[in-house]
């Protein structure tokens, strides 16, 4: 095989996710043969660092050892049975290890993020019937907030690019000012800002809380806004207005649960229990789809019941995959074994530290970090920005995949210091030299 060849055939038979194909004729497709920690490879050896973790997935890098190894094991003993009437080893273990890291006792399974979303929505509208407020059916989120692609997930997802184009078919949903601190007066600090953005959403809440059921956020990082982060402090009020109001917290950790932003769960930086939990992505350490939505004791004995129709009668064929549950399992294992948060705290020091010129770089903005992720603006008139840095990166190994004017490092925890270094020093270069 070479690269050549898997490229074309791909454009003739893959509709590729997320894009305008016809963009494909002038910007080539990146075929990948390998992955090994924190680097893939083409078929001429050519190698990238995965800077976004493949689309904020991968924790331990690609192929790691200790996740093949539990896979192949699991292999051998059971690959998938339905979740309906049966069950299996990894995914009760997956579950007791995710109740007791969350607090919240219940776990229901979907594949992808937007699965979960969907479940999170449909179970608060669902338990707000059940114990008899039925008019409790909308959904709030914040303004530039992201769920996911399905209906439902996008009903409550408010980015334009994705949204518009299928407006007539969503749901209407309300949003409420994002606490994002780029957004705040000059001189006004991220906590000031993000209690403000909370006073407006009591505002909201103490007008419509009738016909609310659930506000979802993006704890701390709202990420398809471009890496959008925000003062603790609004999760705390949020969860103290949603307890006012009798309105459920969704907290949508998919993107940055699982240690991204520096402890395991972001909502524990804002001591806050939520109602609904929803995980994916770094979950399997980026190996396989898998979703899970955690919820209180309360939440799931609403539905416990001799009526059939006041259980959650919500499946996936995947629903708690053999294979995906014990992926999960040996990433909960690294997290153990290698003190993985404590270890983070340094490298996120050094990243940060190799980053200082980058920060005062003349053309960059709102250099900011949130655990094990950076992000940045930078300033340009170039409306195609994104793609020709996306395009200059590769060419010094790097995969970057800027949002907008924004670019963001979201890179695997396996990241050593020489490739922090490679980072920083080939950022730095592009900045002088590729806009
Ligand atoms: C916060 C958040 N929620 C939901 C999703 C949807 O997840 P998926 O793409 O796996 O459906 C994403 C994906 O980026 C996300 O960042």
């Amino acid at each position: 095989m070479s690269n050549y060849d898997l490229l074309t055939r791909s454009l003739a038979a893959v509709w590729h996710p997320c894009t305008q194909m016809k963009q494909h004729e002038s910007l080539p497709l990146v075929p990948i043969a390998r992955g090994e920690g924190v680097w893939l490879y083409d078929f001429d050896g050519k190698r990238y660092l995965d800077t976004v973790s493949s689309w904020w997935v991968n924790l331990f890098g690609h192929c790691n050892p200790r996740i093949n190894a539990a896979l192949k094991d699991q292999l051998d003993k059971l690959e998938h049975v339905m979740l309906a009437g049966f069950t299996h080893e990894p995914v009760v273990q997956l579950s007791e290890r995710l109740a007791a890291l969350t607090g919240l006792g219940y776990c229901f399974y979907g594949s992808d993020g937007a699965s979960a979303t969907e479940i999170a929505l449909k179970m608060s509208f669902h338990y707000w019937r059940n114990v008899g407020q039925p008019g409790k059916t909308g959904f709030v989120s914040l303004q530039n907030s992201y769920h996911g692609e399905t209906i439902g997930a996008l009903s409550v997802t408010d980015v334009a690019l994705f949204k518009d184009t299928y407006a007539p078919l969503l749901r209407q949903s309300t949003q409420v000012p994002s606490p994002d601190w780029r957004l705040a007066e000059p001189g006004e600090s991220a906590e000031t800002f993000a209690l403000r953005c909370a006073d407006a959403l009591e505002q909201h809440l103490s007008a419509h809380h009738a016909e609310t059921a659930a506000l979802i956020v993006e704890p701390l990082v709202q990420g398809a806004a471009g890496m959008a982060m925000y003062h603790p402090v609004y999760l705390r009020r949020a969860r103290e207005i949603c307890n006012r109001y009798q309105v459920h917290l969704i907290a949508d950790e998919i993107a940055v649960g699982m240690g991204r932003t520096g402890t395991m769960f972001a909502c524990e930086q804002a001591g806050i229990k939520p109602d609904f939990i929803c995980l994916s992505k770094g979950i399997t350490g980026g190996y396989l789809p898998l979703s899970v939505v955690l919820t209180t004791d309360s939440v799931y004995q609403a539905f416990y019941d001799d009526q059939v129709t006041r259980g959650f009668l919500h499946s996936h064929s995947y629903t708690g995959n053999a294979l995906a549950c014990r992926a999960a399992l040996a990433t909960l294992d690294i997290f153990e074994q290698d003190n993985v948060l404590v270890a983070n705290r340094d490298k996120a020091a050094r990243m940060t530290t190799a980053l200082i010129d980058v920060a005062v770089h003349p053309k960059v903005k709102n250099l900011r970090h949130t655990g094990m992720i950076w992000a940045f603006e930078v300033e340009t008139t170039d409306p195609h920005f994104a793609r020709h840095f996306f395009e200059a990166g590769l060419r010094k190994q790097l995969l970057l995949r800027p949002m907008g004017n924004t670019i963001y490092f979201m890179p695997p925890y396996v990241l050593e210091d020489v490739h922090i270094a490679l980072l920083a020093q080939a950022v730095l270069e592009l900045l002088d030299t590729a806009i």
